[in-house]
């Protein structure tokens, strides 16, 4: 299929499910960038899109568009503001045009696991974040989790000055600018759906992402290897307009919170899993993982760490005392 005839195939399906929707049902469309399967954000949408349509039929229909078939990350935002969609959970790195307080996430060995950021995000900082951006339109509804970062590049990566003089492709998050840049990298902002034929085209040499990304778009197969670094984190903010969810009535918006909650409960707590067999998967696909020793990977700590002070006041030193606590 050409480009084009893939697009008409997609509003077509995306019409026809929706012509399913009943008469003065709330129509939610839910758009996102990742593969569906063996993927903790894919599977979570999945599941809160079957649970919605049978618990909440007659009131509410949802409809699920994953792979940037609807917007990418770079837009949807937009598109909410504008009521085009009503769902999406982009990567905390992405609201970077809405408020810097998200920035901690995105700092460089800054929390150990995925169980530390799920601690912090329920403390009460963490849940004073999901509110925000009210001033600028957004709601915050709940963090979902990815997992933790790993580097590639079309050359080894074993030492960070191996990363010296190669492009990286990152999200739009300055922080992850500041990053690349601590090892010597040049990055560049650039959407999740753009990344495979870059990577394969030479358009950028590297990329840091998740095992469940890396597998479900196959950054593998164009890169040399996957060095597992564990630097840093995705995690994702389901978030909806406050013009949205104030629209609901109460009982509704009640009934949807709590398939919500439990939907991320459940899920979160598969997150790793979910992330191992992908990594998992690259191996038997036949991708390299490189391992590195405690003294390997202290060398990346020692480049990256510094990023930290370029963006404590933004964060807050308070917050970053309170995630290194969680971590101990
Ligand atoms: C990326 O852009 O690399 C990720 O934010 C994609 C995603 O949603 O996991």
């Amino acid at each position: 299929l050409t480009a084009a005839a893939t697009a008409v195939a997609l509003t077509f399906t995306a019409q026809a499910a929706f012509a399913s929707c009943e008469d003065g049902e709330i129509v939610i469309k839910f758009a996102h960038v990742t593969n569906t399967d063996r993927h903790p954000k894919g599977i979570a949408a999945a599941l809160l899109e079957s649970r919605v349509n049978e618990e909440m039929n007659g009131v509410a229909c949802m409809e699920v568009f994953p792979n940037s078939t609807l917007y990418d990350d770079n837009k949807v935002l937009e598109a909410m503001l504008q009521g085009d969609v009503q769902l999406a959970a982009p990567s905390l790195s992405k609201f970077e045009a809405f408020t810097r307080r998200f920035r901690i996430f995105d700092l460089p060995f800054m929390f150990t696991n995925i169980e530390a950021v799920d601690a912090f995000q329920a403390s009460d900082s963490g849940q004073a974040m999901l509110d925000s951006m009210q001033r600028r339109g957004l709601q915050g509804l709940a963090f979902w989790h990815n997992g933790m970062k790993q580097m590639s590049a079309n050359v080894p990566l074993v030492a960070p000055t191996d990363a010296n003089g190669l492009k990286f492709r990152v999200q739009s998050s300055d922080v992850l600018v500041a990053q690349m840049e601590a090892i010597g990298g040049s990055p560049q902002k650039m959407a999740f759906s753009e990344v495979y034929g870059a990577l394969q085209q030479g358009v950028v040499d590297g990329q840091e992402n998740t095992w469940s990304n890396i597998f479900g778009k196959k950054f593998f197969e164009v890169q040399d290897g996957i060095t597992e670094t564990n630097h840093g984190i995705i995690d994702y903010l389901v978030v909806t307009s406050t013009e949205w969810v104030d629209s609901l009535d109460p009982a509704v918006r009640d009934q949807f919170m709590t398939i919500l909650h439990e939907v991320t409960e459940v899920r979160n707590a598969e997150s790793y899993a979910v992330n191992q067999a992908s990594r998992q998967s690259v191996l038997d696909a036949g991708g390299v993982i490189r391992e590195l020793s405690p003294e390997q990977r202290q060398a990346w700590v020692d480049v990256m760490k510094p990023v930290w002070a370029q963006f404590a006041e933004d964060v807050g030193q308070e917050n970053i005392d309170a995630a290194q606590a969680i971590n101990a």
